[in-house]
């Protein structure tokens, strides 16, 4: 594909972050079935409802464009799910250790999500594709609530493994937190 134009570059990137969501929508279910905090795992699940959207969303995009649906593999997203196969294949004896690898994952997941969806929200914008930048907005606003979600939840789980583990936490963050 040639490269010369904005516009292709946001047709190419919308076809990489399609692939992306593709993968996660794979993905998450091993996520949430390896996940043993009720709270974390109605998140993730949550999040799989979304991300069903987000996967609508962009296939409306392609519409708007008049372009064919199509995905372009997104290696950055194939890397973070690998990585967070290999906590699976780990021998984690603790709970709550899995716990926080899988919202430290999410979280990588959620901020890589976040930069491509800023991205062709620019994009989109500077083309004046309006109806695009609407669509693609919501979405970017539901990333980046499923990550200040999972950023509580990091919160409060690392807090309870510290007591676990007698650490005591460091001045300021214990009252910061909260
Ligand atoms: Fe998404
Ligand atoms: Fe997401």
């Amino acid at each position: 594909m040639q490269l010369n134009t904005l516009e292709d570059l946001f047709a190419d990137e919308l076809k990489d972050v399609y692939h992306s969501e593709l993968q996660l929508n794979h993905a998450l279910p091993a996520m949430i079935k390896a996940s043993s905090c009720v709270k974390l795992r109605t998140a993730l699940e949550g999040h799989l409802v979304e991300t069903h959207t987000h996967v609508v969303r962009l296939e409306q995009v392609f519409n708007l464009l008049n372009l064919p649906v199509k995905a372009k593999k997104c290696s950055a997203m194939e890397g973070i799910l690998k990585e967070t196969e290999d906590i699976f294949a780990s021998k984690i004896h603790s709970d709550e250790i899995r716990d926080i690898l899988i919202i430290c994952m999410g979280q990588k997941i959620e901020h890589y999500e976040m930069a491509s969806y800023g991205t062709v929200c620019a994009w989109a914008e500077v083309l004046g594709h309006h109806a695009i930048v609407k669509l693609l907005v919501q979405t970017l606003n539901e990333e980046t609530r499923a990550e200040e979600h999972l950023s509580e939840l990091a919160t409060n789980k690392i807090k309870a493994a510290a007591i676990e583990m007698h650490i005591t936490c460091a001045e300021g963050y214990e009252n910061s937190q909260t």
